[in-house]
């Protein structure tokens, strides 16, 4: 690293998530609602892409101004075609210590072993239920259950880092928390239970929706009693608990309940190269461009540096105190820039 940024809150740029495309075979009603997101829905074309030279080249930008981390999203990343040679590509980049990626896991199973030997450390996949019914319209497309699990197992044979998501809705799948906690507890993968939130412009967020982290905690330690972890690492997103007596864990992320901005060290990335400083930027600033136009490194690197150090986003926290009407605001889509 030759000089960590810091924003106008004091806080370090050290993660970079990295959108490689805005297409899934998922229509998840909180994110891309088939309504909205239909067959004649203008999804980018491949030249408003980033190419992987792009984004390689950017991301060594990024790691000399403090990145470390590096999360590949979408929409749903392995509809990319060739995405274990973005890997190769940037597990070859200086300062990168660690690759993950957020996957809706439908598509892992086939390319687990390839992402691996490729570079890849992690994934954390998507699951919401382990109900097909509940799953399938979940997902909008009807996909099963048993295809995301043989994903998850092919990513932990191949020696992948696995971690679960789980986003929760009232009235949709809390039904799902406890057997959720006891399949993947079984298993030995870390199940973190996401409170729902106010993303992008079309999922119809209301707050009664969100079951606090706390109400899941209480669930779940009344049956399988739980003792809290201390964070892994500075700005960790998930509050960690073990099953008592295990080494057994789960994770919460209180996005809503408890927001998390004062830590936040994210930048991110959309998949036609422009960067977002907070999920729930309205405006993101074009790199694509002057990267295009011929911007040097040391161009593109003081380009980067004032985008993150004017940065102020802290949504989530004013969310807690001025909800709803924050809502309402203009966001970017999801799907543009992954969770
Ligand atoms: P680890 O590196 O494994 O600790 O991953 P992580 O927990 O930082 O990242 P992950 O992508 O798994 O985050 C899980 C979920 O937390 C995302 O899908 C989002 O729903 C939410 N999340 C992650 N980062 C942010 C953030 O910066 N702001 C908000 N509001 N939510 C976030
Ligand atoms: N609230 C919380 N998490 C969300 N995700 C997608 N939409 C939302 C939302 N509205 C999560 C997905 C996945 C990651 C891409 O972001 O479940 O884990
Ligand atoms: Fe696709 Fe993930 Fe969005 Fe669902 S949440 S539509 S799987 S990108
Ligand atoms: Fe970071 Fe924005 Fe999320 Fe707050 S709301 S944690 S600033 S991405």
């Amino acid at each position: 690293m030759e000089k960590q940024v810091f924003d106008s809150q004091k806080r370090p740029l050290r993660d970079l998530r990295i959108s490689v495309t805005d297409k899934c075979n998922f229509r998840c009603q909180y994110c891309m609602p088939a309504e909205i997101f239909g067959p004649d829905y203008p999804f980018l074309p491949q030249h408003k892409l980033l190419s992987f030279e792009e984004i390689t080249r950017l991301t060594g930008i990024f790691t000399s101004l403090g990145v470390e981390k590096i999360r590949i999203t979408g929409g749903e990343p392995l509809m990319r075609r060739n995405l274990a040679d973005l890997i190769r590509m940037i597990r070859q980049v200086d300062g990168v210590r660690d690759i993950a990626m957020t996957t809706n896991g439908s598509l892992l199973a086939r390319h687990a072993e390839e992402l691996k030997a490729a570079g890849l450390d992690r994934v954390t996949v998507s699951l919401d239920s382990l109900d097909d019914e509940r799953f399938g319209r979940i997902n909008g497309r009807g996909y099963r259950v048993e295809q995301i699990l043989e994903g998850i197992e092919a990513a932990a044979a191949a020696g992948l880092g696995v971690k679960i998501n789980m986003v929760v809705q009232r009235g949709v799948n809390d039904q799902d928390i406890l057997p959720m906690a006891r399949y993947f507890r079984e298993k030995g993968h870390i199940l973190r239970f996401i409170e729902f939130m106010d993303v992008g412009n079309s999922n119809g967020w209301k707050l009664d929706q969100v079951v606090p982290s706390r109400e899941i905690i209480r669930m779940i330690h009344a049956e399988m009693p739980l003792e809290p972890v201390n964070p892994n690492y500075y700005g960790e997103v998930a509050s960690r608990y073990r099953y008592a007596g295990t080494e057994q864990e789960i994770g919460l992320i209180s996005s809503v309940t408890q927001a998390f901005c004062s830590t936040c060290t994210r930048a991110r990335l959309s998949a036609e190269g422009r960067m977002y400083n907070c999920l729930f930027a309205s405006e993101g600033e074009d790199l694509r461009d002057p990267l295009r136009a011929g911007m040097s490194d040391e161009e593109l690197r003081e380009k980067i540096s004032a985008i993150w150090t004017r940065r102020d986003d802290r949504y989530s926290e004013e969310r807690l105190k001025h909800t709803p009407g924050i809502s309402q605001r203009t966001k970017v889509e999801m799907s543009h820039i992954g969770g």
